[in-house]
């Protein structure tokens, strides 16, 4: 929806368009550049796309001056401490909060696809011990594709939230079969009467040889993670599932990708960065000197669990997960020197000038991995936890994008390379 222009000139030409100004329901006012290169001949250039809207979505929405956000409208504060995954994933895939039956028949549907075919853990076994999980989850995801091909008609409405649904049901089960893997363990099937984040402790840590008895403070504290991770606007790996999505790639191949773009440090996979940055900074005497080098421009040293693209402000998950984190030391009665070790950084950053003038704040990797630590998950699972809950968003994102006519993503450049020159035979070079 437009409602006014914006007017640019061309100095050169002395040719002006008229940009129209696109308004969503929120958010910064938008420029449509779409006639820029038919009417005055121009493309943009914006690396890493800060100014750039890549699309239209009803998903999920991030104030990064205020530090809000909202799923389908709903404050992420009031989802975490009113709501639980399962209906937070009903709500990011359909868009509105569901009926006590809605949710009953998603989680009916969500339960009864938590299996995987059986050949999947052949294929995981032939991993090596010590691979990382996020390598195994890229693969074993991307194969899916060979396992589910009788429903993957991407015209069909039915198929692609089919694809979504079984996306969300088997995540957790690959991912505590990884898991597995690495430790020598036999599989663990999911147990159909449990919850989503107790069906994934029970596949994680039961063992055959006796009763795994859920910890409820450590299932609540994964269901509050998996609902502040769940969604994120258009993140890098998100971005990545509808850029291959806009080539009609299987959600299979979408997910697989995502998976990959998440493990980055700069992205997903800064939560176990930032548990072996804590453990290089030891101790309290050496919070400083890592401070001084993150603000040296010389040290490529980044404080990770800092900073955000959009937050300029707090990331209100971090400041959720913080108090979370206490909460769930206290329960579990035990402590962790590197939380008071995060608490300190914090404190000593945000009160350095640098810090406040590039307005970095902890963002949502700060603490998480303080909590899963808590929980017994290997710091190397760390990055798998987020693509679990991210996968809701990965694939709400997909499925809108599917459910609406969409062009082929493809990016243009600014070619800095060798103008026309002749082929040199190499006798003569
Ligand atoms: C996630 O996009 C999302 O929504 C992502 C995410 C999601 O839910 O999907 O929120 C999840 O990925 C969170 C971010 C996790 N990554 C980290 O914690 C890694 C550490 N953070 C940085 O690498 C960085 O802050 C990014 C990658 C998060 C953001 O990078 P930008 O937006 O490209 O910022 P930038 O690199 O342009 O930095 C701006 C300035 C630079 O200084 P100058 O060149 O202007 O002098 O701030 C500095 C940077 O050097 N800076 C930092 C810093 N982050 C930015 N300096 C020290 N420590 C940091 N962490």
């Amino acid at each position: 929806m437009s409602d006014h222009h914006v007017i640019i000139k061309d100095q050169s030409s002395g040719q002006s368009l008229e940009l129209p100004v696109i308004r969503g329901t929120e958010g910064e006012p938008t420029l449509d550049i779409k006639s820029l290169p038919a009417s005055l001949g121009y493309f943009t250039y914006d690396p890493g796309f800060s100014s750039t809207a890549s699309c239209t979505s009803d998903i999920t929405f991030i104030d990064g001056g205020q530090g809000i956000l909202r799923y389908r409208g709903y404050p992420i504060e009031q989802l975490a401490e009113k709501s639980d995954f399962s209906e937070v994933a009903y709500l990011l895939l359909y868009g509105e909060l569901p009926s006590v039956s809605e949710l009953a028949a998603y989680n009916d549907e969500i339960t009864n696809h938590t299996m995987v075919h059986e050949q999947l853990n052949t294929f995981i076994s032939g991993f090596h011990y010590d691979a990382h999980p996020m390598a195994m989850m890229a693969g074993v995801v991307g194969s899916l594709a060979a396992f589910y091909h009788d429903k993957m008609d991407m015209d069909s409405s039915e198929h692609r939230f089919l694809s979504a649904k079984r996306m969300i049901a088997k995540m957790p089960t690959i991912a505590a079969a990884c898991f597995r893997h690495h430790m020598g363990w036999p599989t663990a099937y999911p147990k159909n009467s449990l919850n989503f984040a107790e069906r994934f402790l029970h596949m994680m840590f039961s063992v055959p040889t006796e009763n795994y008895e859920i910890d409820p403070v450590a299932a609540k504290a994964l269901d509050l993670l998996f609902i502040l991770h769940a969604d994120h606007e258009q993140n890098a790996s998100t971005s990545t599932v509808r850029l291959v999505g806009s080539t009609g790639a299987n959600p299979y191949a979408c997910i697989a990708a995502g998976i990959s773009a998440l493990w980055g440090p700069a992205h997903g996979g800064a939560n176990e960065s930032v548990i072996n940055m804590l453990n290089d900074i030891g101790d309290m005497s050496q919070v400083g000197k890592f401070v001084a080098r993150a603000k040296d421009r010389d040290d490529p040293f980044r404080l990770m669990g800092f900073g955000h693209r959009v937050y300029k402000n707090f990331d209100p998950r971090a400041s959720i997960i913080r108090v979370a984190a206490h909460e769930v030391l206290q329960a579990l009665g035990t402590s962790d020197p590197q939380m008071d070790l995060a608490l300190e950084l914090e404190r000593i950053a945000l009160e350095d000038d640098y810090f406040i003038e590039k307005k970095l704040y902890p963002n949502v990797d700060f603490y998480s991995g303080i909590i899963y630590k808590a929980l017994g998950i290997p710091m190397s699972m760390f990055t798998v936890m987020f693509a679990i809950a991210r996968t809701v968003g990965w694939v709400s994102q997909w499925v809108e994008q599917s459910e609406t006519p969409t062009r082929i993503g493809r990016p243009r450049q600014v070619y800095n390379g060798p103008s026309e020159r002749d082929y040199v035979p190499i006798k003569s070079r």
